[in-house]
This record gives structure tokens, C-alpha cells and sequence, in this order.
């Protein structure tokens, strides 16, 4: 075995920290195909750990796919690695390991946390039904895009081949604070408003502009990767705070981080579980910002796409004292290789967000700015939007009604107000049992890509569920794959083993 440390204090679960070790030591290649691992117990004694802590690693290395095995027979190294570790694998062995095997100074000390922070990419295969989080990239308008595009740069003019202005073209900022006045009641003029690449840049610069390392962060225990991602590589110290039916629960954050220096929340629709933050939440979470001097980002993913009444109004609307950082994306919208997204941001923070963007990229790139301007400026963002709006919304009907014929007693999935996804609920499991990996592992093995609610936690263990994305799956192949959920659920292993075949 390689040499492995996990520490009490390291900052992250045990279990969490002996998995990032596995995982890194397998796409490196120290630890090679094939190889089998000493058994759960002998780890955990050589290690000074619990059992408990080592099966924890092992199952979610197993869900992933990176080992393979049962209990009893041995586990061993995957022989064919998923997607996601090819990808990295194919890339070579980590700068650390070339290092330490040259013999000359690695990385930085930001280089390794950078290199052992989760970075979450496409993992699979899109044509399974129900990856979360993608939009229907057939449903896109590219005969509107490919024309507004095409007329652009028939004869563009030198200012748009020129460098520009980091914090992006100012007509698009213009047109996106209109859009967040009135659909989500922000605050602000065009001028707060900055273009990034994605909401994954907009949570970077935030991370960079308002932390110092050691900072500690609350983030939604389960939660958005992402984020803590980004606040981990800031040099930050996460916090998981409990998500309660009314969002992160900030009673627990005041217990656990009372002087936190930022919260990440996505109060209109919370990730992956769905639940809206309401308003007395809203003002107590503002109450203790203020309190302690803290930032908030607001991250609002999705929630254009709101089937009932109107969307809830942003939180960033309700700060009267600057302490709020909004983030937006184009990735749901529209398409997420469009890599747009937006921060809206205090007065007084926007030279430093700029500066933080320019000295990363300069500025995003300005032809894909234009047309997305001329998009909105035209109407046609708004009918793409209304459009979405009523397909995504037949199609979550579609996933309910088909669940509620096959999946009947293994699986609960309520609809939903707001989204892109369902949380499915699997019955008599307890929180943190790991029946959500198995089910998920099960159901793709039967073809179907869901994703443990497990695999959003870092703390706090949460009741097994399975979280669905419709948007991208059209009604035959929702109700073909609900047909091959029911299978594998139907025909899993009983809760109480811990692992097993489907
Ligand atoms: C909570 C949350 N925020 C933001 C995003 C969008 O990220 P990006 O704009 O970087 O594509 C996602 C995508 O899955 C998400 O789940």
C-alpha cells in the first residue's frame, strides 16, 4: 500500500480525507489497476481509524467506480477506470508524484490543495437518462444563435477584436441588471454587474476577493461541490451547516461558526435538495451577516425555471447593508459550454472583482458577450425561457406520473415547484446508511445515471435518496428509464449488507 495519513485535524471527515488519498494514489498510478487493497479492518488498525471510516471511503471509491469487489472476495483497483478518472489518468501522473519521484521540489503548498480539490467534470456518458443539471441541448435555438452570430462578425468592428473590459461588454451588463430587476427583484445597476465564466469563476473571484486563508465559510450540508471547492482552494475552512425543509439552517451555523466570514446558500432553490428558503430564514441569515460582519453569496442556479406562482424574490433584494454577493449562470438557461455566467456585487467591490477576473483571463472572451446581448436585447432569451419553462415542467409531470406507477414502494419522488431535478426518496433506509450509493451503483448498472443524495454530504448524514434530472430526458425515455430504475431498485440487495452485486 502507499503510505496514507488522515488526521483528526485535517479539516475534512476522515473518511473523506483516506478517500481523496485512494482516489489521488489511483489516478497517479501508485496504485495500480488491479491491485487488491488489505481488508477493511487491517486498514483501519494501520491507519488508527475506525472501520466504519475505511468502509466509508471504500463504498463511495466503489459507487464511483474506481474499485471493484465485495466484501469477503477482496477489494481491488477498477480495471477499466470511469470516464472521469480516464480523463484525469490520460492527463498523467499528478505534479506531486512526478516530483516525488524526480526528487526535485513539487508544488506549491496553494499547489497541493489545489491539486487535492475535488474538481467536478463531465463523469459520464450525457445520453443517460437522469443526469442532473444539464438542459435540453437539442431544444437550443442555433438557427437564432448561428444568424445573430453570423451578422456580427461579417464586418466586426476593431473594438470588438480588441482587449476589453474584464468586467465584460457593457451592454450585456445592462441587459442583464434590467433582467434581475425584474425577474428576481435584484438590486442594482449595470455597473455591480460583472461577466464571468460560469457561476464556477463567479464563486472563485468571490472566494478570492473576500476571504483570507483559514477564514472559515458556512456551506448547505448536502451541498453544491462547487462551492466548496472554490472556498477550499481560497485557503478557506469549510463549515458544513445543516439544510433543514426552510433552507440552511442558521441557528446551527451560529453554533458551529459564529464568526464565520461568508455563507453560501441557494435559498430560492436549494442544491440538490430542493427546498426554498423562506422569508424569516432569509432575514435571520441577513441578521447574523450583519451581526458578524459576514458575506453572503447567493447562488441562483436555476431558479428561472419555477412552475408555480412566481419565482421567490433573490435575497440579494433584501440587503440594505451591501453584504450580499449574487451569482447567475447561462448554464441552465442556455447551455453550460457557454461557460457565462454573472456576479452582481457591492459598489465597492467591483475593482477588485475585476482585477481578480483580469488577472486570471483578462476578459471574457467579447464576441460570445455580443450575441448573448443582442440574444436578450431581441426577445429571444425570453422566449427560449417561456418555452423551457413549459417543456421542462410536462416533463417533471411526465417523471412523477411514471414514478408513481413503477417506482411504488421503492421510490418516493414528489413533484416540485421549481428546478430541473427531483429528490426521490428510498424507503426504511436511516441517514448516512449508504443505500443511496448502492441504489445509484445498481441503477447504473441497469443504464441509468442518478446520484446519491450521500455524495452531496460532507457531515451531516442524510436520509437515502436519489436525485433525478429531467430537463434533458424527453418523455419515451423518461418512461423507459423509470422502467429500468424500478428494475434495479426492485432487484437490489437489502439494506442492511453493505455492499454487494445487483
Ligand atoms: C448549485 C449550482 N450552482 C451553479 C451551477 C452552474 O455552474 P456553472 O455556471 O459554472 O456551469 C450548478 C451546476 O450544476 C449548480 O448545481
Amino acid at each position: 500500500m502507499v503510505p496514507i495519513v488522515v488526521r483528526a485535524d485535517g479539516g475534512r471527515p476522515l473518511y473523506r480525507q483516506l478517500y481523496d488519498a485512494l482516489r489521488a494514489a489511483i489516478l497517479d498510478g501508485r496504485l495500480a489497476r488491479g491491485h487488491r487493497l488489505p481488508s477493511t479492518r487491517h486498514l483501519a488498525v494501520q491507519l488508527g481509524v475506525s472501520r466504519n471510516t475505511v468502509l466509508g471511503a471504500f463504498d463511495q471509491l466503489l459507487a464511483e467506480g474506481y474499485l471493484e469487489g465485495r466484501v469477503g472476495s477482496g477489494t481491488r483497483v477498477a480495471l477499466a477506470l470511469p470516464d472521469e478518472a480516464k480523463h484525469a489518468a490520460a492527463s498523467g501522473p499528478t505534479a506531486a508524484a512526478l516530483a516525488a519521484r524526480s526528487g526535485r521540489r513539487g508544488p506549491s503548498r496553494r499547489g497541493l490543495l489545489l491539486a487535492a480539490t475535488p474538481v467536478s467534470v463531465a463523469r459520464r456518458l450525457p445520453d443517460r437518462p437522469f443526469r442532473a443539471g444539464v438542459p435540453d441541448l437539442a431544444a437550443f435555438p442555433f438557427d437564432v444563435w448561428s444568424r445573430l452570430w453570423a451578422r456580427r462578425w461579417r464586418r466586426p468592428p476593431h473594438a470588438l477584436l480588441d482587449y476589453a473590459d474584464p468586467a465584460g461588454y457593457l451592454p450585456l451588463r445592462e441587459a442583464i441588471a434590467g433582467y434581475l430587476a425584474h425577474a428576481r427583484a435584484v438590486r442594482c445597476e449595470p455597473q455591480q454587474v460583472l461577466i464571468v465564466s460560469g457561476s464556477q469563476q463567479a464563486l472563485d473571484v468571490a472566494a478570492r476577493v473576500l476571504l483570507d486563508p483559514s477564514d472559515q465559510v458556512w456551506v448547505e450540508d448536502p451541498g453544491y461541490g462547487g462551492a466548496r471547492g472554490a472556498f477550499i482552494a481560497a485557503g478557506a475552512q469549510v463549515v458544513p451547516v445543516p439544510v433543514t425543509s426552510a433552507g440552511l439552517d442558521v441557528e446551527a451555523g451560529r453554533a458551529l461558526a459564529p464568526a464565520a466570514r461568508l455563507a453560501y446558500v441557494t435559498p430560492s432553490h436549494q442544491f440538490p435538495l430542493g427546498v426554498a428558503m423562506p422569508l424569516g430564514r432569509r432575514l435571520a441569515l441577513l441578521e447574523w451577516a450583519r451581526g458578524a460582519d459576514a458575506w453572503i453569496v447567493e447562488d441562483d442556479y436555476d431558479s428561472e425555471y419555477r412552475y408555480a406562482n412566481r419565482p421567490l424574490a433573490a435575497l440579494q433584494g433584501l440587503d440594505d447593508d451591501g453584504r450580499v454577493v449574487y451569482v447567475g449562470s447561462f448554464s441552465k438557461v442556455l447551455f453550460p459550454g457557454l461557460r457565462l455566467g454573472y456576479l452582481v456585487v457591492p459598489k465597492d467591490l467591483v475593482a477588485a472583482c475585476a482585477a481578480a477576473r483580469a488577472l486570471v483571463d483578462r476578459h471574457p472572451p467579447t464576441l460570445d458577450q455580443v450575441v448573448l446581448a443582442d440574444f436578450i436585447a431581441e426577445h429571444h432569451f425570453e422566449r427560449h425561457l417561456h418555452r423551457m419553462r413549459a417543456l421542462y415542467a410536462e416533463r417533471q409531470a411526465a417523471l412523477v406520473a411514471a414514478a408513481q406507477q413503477h417506482l411504488a414502494g421503492l421510490l418516493e419522488v414528489p413533484p416540485a415547484d421549481t428546478g430541473m431535478h427531483l429528490v426521490g426518496w428510498l424507503p426504511g433506509g436511516v441517514p448516512g446508511d449508504g443505500s443511496d450509493r448502492r441504489a445509484a451503483e445498481c441503477a447504473w448498472a441497469a443504464g441509468v445515471e442518478v446520484q446519491p443524495l450521500a455524495a452531496y454530504t460532507w457531515g451531516t448524514p442524510v436520509r437515502p435518496g436519489l436525485v433525478l434530472g429531467y430537463a434533458a430526458v424527453g418523455p419515451d425515455d423518461i418512461r423507459q428509464g423509470v422502467h429500468h430504475l424500478a428494475q434495479a431498485l426492485g432487484s437490489r440487495p437489502m439494506p442492511r449488507r453493505r455492499r454487494g452485486a445487483c
